[in-house]
């Protein structure tokens, strides 16, 4: 008799339990062509495609503990738009949201696997800045690469007419543990920034640019939505 009567009152706090599709990814193409908007649930093996048009903006509203990724591409002659990442280069929005009291959501923009838009990343605070913004410059800031960084020559990914279409990772291009941070480069000790990684950070030094560069690339907040914008 107590456990049915335990399971009847323990049934509603399950249903409240489950994350609610609480939180908001605002996503806005301020680039001067029609852009297709990646996302993608970590371990999903694609993302979803939606066009957004010149100043026009869309709402993804996704699971209050949702982590992923955001990308957008002009065609998607050379790359699959619902595909980024390790040869497939492009700038992507990382996300690991929270919906624990007792952590806040990560974010970063990342060029580890490559680049092709300038992108940020902004929390929006209701009622302005709220505990976390004291904490450091690394917290409910704007992350932010607003102009993309020189592509090395041997990086660059052109198309027919010989016009920019993404700038790959120095890993996926020449292959080297020093570069992927894998093999005798395998941990943050043994894997260091390396000429690409420091040409991405001149240019974006909020940008993550190689696989440990975590100290300088996370930052974190407790927001309720946040502001993807392609070409601030
Ligand atoms: C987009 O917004 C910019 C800045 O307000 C404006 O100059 C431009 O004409 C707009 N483009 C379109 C296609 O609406």
């Amino acid at each position: 008799m107590k456990s049915i009567l335990l399971s009847i009152l323990l049934l509603p706090i399950s249903v409240f339990s489950a994350p609610a599709n609480d939180k908001k990814m605002i996503i806005s193409n301020q680039c001067d062509k029609t852009l297709q908007m990646g996302y993608q649930t970590n371990d999903d093996p694609r993302g979803t495609t939606i066009e957004i048009g010149v100043n026009g903006s869309h709402t993804l509203h996704v699971n209050s503990n949702w982590a992923g990724r955001v990308w957008a591409r002009e065609s998607c002659d050379y790359h699959a738009c619902d595909l980024a990442g390790a040869g497939d280069p492009a700038s992507l929005a990382e996300f690991k949201f929270n919906n624990n009291n007792a952590d806040i959501d990560y974010y970063d923009v990342s060029f580890v696997d490559g680049f092709n838009l300038p992108v940020s990343i902004e929390p929006v605070m209701n009622g302005g800045l709220d505990e976390f913004v004291q904490l450091d410059s690394k917290h409910c800031r704007v992350s932010i690469c607003d102009s993309l960084p020189v592509c090395p020559e041997d990086l660059k990914e052109l198309d027919d007419a010989g016009q920019f279409v993404a700038c790959n990772s120095a890993c996926s291009k020449h292959g080297k543990d020093e570069y992927c941070c894998t093999g005798d480069h395998g941990s943050a000790d043994t894997c260091n920034t390396n000429y690409y990684a420091n040409t991405i950070k001149e240019t974006c030094p909020d940008s993550y640019s190689y696989a440990f560069d975590d100290a300088t690339s996370v930052y974190g907040c407790k927001a309720n939505a946040y502001k993807i914008v392609f070409c601030p």
